[in-house]
Formats: structure tokens, sequence, C-alpha cells
């Protein structure tokens, strides 16, 4: 039997359901407060004679026992199967390169874990850590800082880690690789010496590398661990991996740049704080932040905060698909100093941040004389481009009307120079990255889900014609997972890198089952046409299986009755797509036997 079959029969999803959220019967169902959404009626129920979830109030979606722990968790497909996998005690297979590889990142963590634990001894015990013990008194650092971050000092001599590590079995190899130590013309010394530690932990909490601060006006003032196999900055957020249940509460995240701006944060109690590694951020941070939350702050300078990092930020913002505020730092302070000086100014710039584009709007006209031309072209100089850059219509429409007044030229005129900007590469990504985003709820189990996936995965070039398609009309979390990779332009090779071993061995399954290479276009329009159909009908089903429970109020009826007008409205505009799409196919194969 597959794993991931495995997994489901095992676990039950009440159980799994239930500890999120407080269940109670109602009829054969499970009923609940929504574990996803702020509410005082329950409107999550479970299913179990189907093992799947349904929410008919503000999430209005369901799935099954994959997609309620990713969505609750804020897990991608892969380490919700983990999680799951070894909660039902059932062993992943796992390919043998992958296997070996893992194995190497363990003991590099595990190096890496030991040297944190180290390092933190040293600095709360050994007594030539006392000058470190000052300067972390001398920075206003408390005890529960210093071991919720794990900070610790490195001793100034060449090979005291090394010696530790190699008494504890690991090779010189490892630990180069590991960027614990680094060779020099007088042999392997540590990399870090006397400098005061602070581990840097991946998102699952796992030692991946260290910055070290010198701490007698040593260069440079941060010496980092190099790029490892398990250190990688543009993957990695500072503080995320303690801060990321805060954010998921608080629904925001503030965002400042350094070290001691996030661990001084937490001791004040502003625990939703993180410290982005360097200047710029990656798309894959945002991903990560992204499942947790799409309120971003960011602390910056007033200097920094310019056109140069608007321009950046747009990108971020096209990518996290929701703009980003900024909180402004009075002129040569930075968060900790803020903090620690006063919590509530903290807290005050943090409350009042504004959307970046309108701090760098109000900015920017600032320095410009508007009742002059030339200041009016310069403005539009400079903010054009940054409107542009925008991938929503309606922020793009909304700031281009400010813009407008702000100059006192007529919108039409500013929005002809817009068009001149943009490139027909432009044009095209921000018509076609406007909705992208992929749902990971899934609906039913069907053979049909399947073939479809098999299609696509067998003939890449298909996925141009199954624009329809969406995650969400996937029923199965596993099929979900690979259509996402699909739709992002993976092809097999990659997919095989990317899944999980389970899902892995689910993909070859259907990369290689037989598929006639007839007529497929039209095969996946209909499949496609199906599988939402399916879809529809199974929030329909789900909706039935609600009202049929007892101790319904008169509100939550209307709610769910409501919905299903909706989807029955939906259902129905579907039909007649299909109609007029068989009647398509008829008239192509008349022509066809006709000629
Ligand atoms: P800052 O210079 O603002 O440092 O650099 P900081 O965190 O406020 O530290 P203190 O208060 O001076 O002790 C911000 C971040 O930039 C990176 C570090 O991540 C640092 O936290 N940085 C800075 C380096 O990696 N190397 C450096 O030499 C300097
Ligand atoms: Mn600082």
């Amino acid at each position: 039997m597959e794993a991931i079959e495995e997994i489901k029969q095992r676990l039950d999803i009440v159980e799994v359901a239930g500890q999120y959220t407080r269940l109670v019967k109602s009829g054969k169902n499970f009923k609940g407060i929504c574990p996803f959404h702020q509410e005082k009626h329950g409107s999550f129920f479970v299913f179990p004679d189907k093992q799947r979830w349904h929410c008919f109030g503000a999430c209005s979606t369901g799935g099954d026992i994959f997609s309620l722990v990713m969505k609750k968790e804020g897990l991608g497909f892969n380490e919700a199967l983990r999680t799951l996998a070894s909660k039902a005690g059932v062993n992943l297979p796992e390919r043998s390169r992958e296997k070996e590889l893992r194995q190497k990142h363990e003991r590099l963590h595990e190096a890496s874990r030991l040297a944190r634990d180290y390092y933190y001894e040293v600095l709360k015990s050994a007594r030539e850590a006392e000058k470190a013990r000052n300067y972390v008194k001398s920075r206003g650092l408390n005890a529960t800082s210093l071991t919720d971050f794990k900070i610790g000092y490195s001793l100034p001599g060449k090979q005291n880690l090394k010696n530790y590590l190699t008494e504890r079995g690991f090779t010189d190899k490892e630990l180069l690789e590991a960027g614990l130590i680094i060779e020099t013309e007088s042999g392997l010394i540590d990399r870090f010496r006397n400098r005061l530690m602070f581990p840097i932990h991946d998102y699952r909490g796992r030692p991946a590398g260290f910055g070290g601060r010198e701490m007698d006006g040593n260069q440079p003032k941060y010496l980092n661990s190099p790029e490892t196999p398990i250190f990688n900055k543009s993957n990695i957020i500072y503080g995320f991996d303690l801060a990321r249940e805060e954010i998921r509460k608080k629904d925001q995240v503030i965002m400042v740049e350094g070290y001691m701006d996030a661990i001084i944060a937490r001791q004040f109690g502003f625990y939703n704080t993180v410290a982005v590694m360097g200047t710029s951020i990656s798309n894959k941070q945002i991903d990560m932040i992204k499942k947790a939350t799409t309120n971003i702050i960011l602390a910056m300078d007033a200097d920094e905060a310019g056109e140069k990092a608007m321009l950046r930020v747009i990108e971020y913002e096209n990518h996290l698909e929701n703009e980003i505020k900024v909180a402004i730092m009075p002129p040569g302070r930075d968060p900790d100093e803020v903090i620690q000086n006063n919590p509530g100014e903290w807290q005050a710039l943090v409350e009042n941040a504004d959307p970046l584009c309108d701090f760098a709007f109000s900015k920017s006209s600032s320095e410009v004389d508007l009742t002059t031309a030339a200041g009016k072209q310069t403005l539009v100089g400079k903010l054009l481009p940054v409107i542009a850059q925008m991938n929503s219509l309606v922020r793009q429409a909304h700031y281009l009307q400010k813009l407008s007044k702000m100059v006192n030229v007529p919108e039409a005129k500013l929005e002809s120079s817009l068009r001149e900007f943009k490139t027909r590469q432009e044009v095209r990504s921000y018509t076609s990255g406007k909705n992208q985003k992929i749902s990971t709820e899934k609906v039913f189990a069907s053979p049909r889900e399947e073939y479809c996936l098999a299609m696509l995965i067998q003939n890449p070039e298909l996925i141009e014609k199954a624009r329809g398609l969406e995650g969400k009309y996937f029923k199965n979390s596993e099929n979900a997972e690979i259509f996402r990779l699909i739709r992002a332009g993976n092809d097999i090779e990659s997919m095989r890198q990317k899944l999980d071993g389970a899902v892995a061995e689910h993909m070859e399954k259907l990369a290689t089952r037989p598929i006639s290479p007839e007529g497929l276009e039209s095969k996946i329009a209909e499949c496609i046409l199906l599988l939402e159909e399916n879809h529809l009908r199974s929030i329909l089903q789900n909706h039935e299986h609600v009202l049929s429970s007892p101790e319904l109020t008169d509100n939550e009826k209307e709610a769910v009755l409501k919905e299903s007008m909706l989807i029955s409205q939906q259902l129905k505009e579907l039909f007649s797509k299909k109609r007029s799409g068989i009647h398509q196919m008829r008239r192509e194969k008349a022509n066809y036997d006709a000629g």
C-alpha cells in the first residue's frame, strides 16, 4: 500500500482536528469553532465517514487531513506528510540519494547543535568568558534572551571547538563543511574566536549557522557562517522559529535588520519579530512568511526607504500579494535602542506604520518643489516606475490617482506615460501574475484527478491548455501538491527532486500510466470541467451534511444556504459551458468526418 494511503487509514481526522478545536457530536458528524478564523458559533464540521472537513463560515472551504494540518501548522505538503507519517507510525520511503543527503545534513546539524550548546555553556560558566558576560550585560540582554536565542561565546583559542567536536567523532571534512573551522597556512582552526555567538536556526528550529559579533573593535563587526549545505541565507529568517506561532496569532510580522534588534524586541514582549539577514529579502523568505501571515511591517531608516528600496519592495509586495508597511526609525537609532529606551515609542511606531508606497510618495514629494514644472516632472519620473511595477491593477489605479492629485496633472496623461514605461514583457507579467495563487485545498478522491495529472506530467505542453484547472479541484492533497509543482513549471526531473519519497512514488506511477495520445486537448478540457463539477458538487454535499446536523441556528442555516446558492449558480454556469463545449466538439468531429 502507498504510504499516503496508509496514513489516511491509520489516522482519524476527528482526532487530529480535535487537537485544534473542541469538537462536539452533531448528528453523525462533529462540529466546533473553526480553528482558522475568529468566530463565536461553530461553523467548522468534520465528517468522519468521509474523513474530510469543511468550514462554511469565513473560510468557506474544506479538505482532507493533510490540508487540515498544512493550513493549521502553516506547513507545506511534504512537511505535513512527515508530521502525519510519524504520528501514524508509517515509514516514508526514501530514495537512496535522498537518504544519503539527509544523513549528511543530519550530521552537519548535529555538529552545529553541539557547537551551539558548547558556546552557550562557555558564555554561561567559563572563567575566560567574564568579559563577554559583561558585554552582554552592557547590551541589556537578560537571561531569558540568552536562553531563548542560545547566545554563546567562542573562546579566543585556535582549536577549542575543533578539539571538542573531534573528540565527539566529527571529521575535519564535516567541520569544514559545517563552516565551523577554516583552513589557514598554519592548519585548521576555529572560524569563530573571541566572539559573541548568535546561533541561526532554520524554520524548523535546527541550528544551521552562526553570526559572531566582535566585542573590541575587530573587523568585521559580525562574522557569519559561510553558505553550507544546511545554511542558505536566502532560506533563513533569524528568529522565525521562535516567532512563528505569534506571527500567526497576531497575523502580522515585524521585520528588523539586526540580530540584536530581534532579540531585544522579543525580550520586551514583541514576540512576532524576526530579522532579515542582509539587505535583500528573497522570494523563498516571503513564501515562508506567507504561510503564517501576509501582513509585513518593515522597520527601516528613513534613508533606506528611498526610491531604490521602493522598487525592491514592490517586488516583494507582488510576491506577497499584499502591501508592505514601514515603521520609520527615528534618525540615527535602531529598533534595539528605541525599544530599550522606551517600548511604548516602539509600539507606537509599529502601530502607525504606513504602507511603504504612501511613505515614499510623501517623502519624494517633500523633496521637490511642486509649484514648478520641473519639480512635477522629477516627482513623476521617480514615482511612475514604481507604479508601473505594481502587479495589482487596483493598487496601480489608486497610486496613479494619488500622483495625479499631487502634481495636478490629469490621470489620463499620466496613464499614457505609464504605458510607455512598460515593455511588453512587463505587461504580460502583470496580467498573468495577477492571480497565480494556487489553492491547496482539495476536494474528493477520484481516479479522474490522477488521470488528469498523468496527462499533464506526460505532456507538459498541455499545461497551456489547462488554464482553467485549479489546485482546489484536487480533492487529495498529494495530487494537489503534484499539480502545484507542474503549474510552477517543474519537469519530471525537478519534481523527483522536490517531492518527498512517498509523493514521488505516487508521481512515478502517474508518469508511467498508459495514456493514449489521441485528442489530448479535448480530453484535458473535458477532464477539467468534470473536476470542477466534482469540486462544486462535493461542496454542496458538505453543505447537506452540515444542514442535516441538529441544533443549527437560523443564522447558520442561512449562511450555508446562501453559500449553496452561489455554488449552484456556478454549477449552472459550468453546465452551459459544458454544453457549448460538447457542441463545439461535435462540430469539429463532423467537420473531420466530412473531410
Ligand atoms: P547592524 O550593524 O545594524 O548590527 O547590522 P546590529 O544587529 O544592530 O548589532 P549591534 O547593535 O551593532 O550589536 C545589522 C545586521 O547586518 C548584518 C547582521 O545580521 C546584523 O545583525 N551584519 C552587519 C553582518 O552580517 N556583518 C556585519 O559586519 C555587519
Ligand atoms: Mn544595533
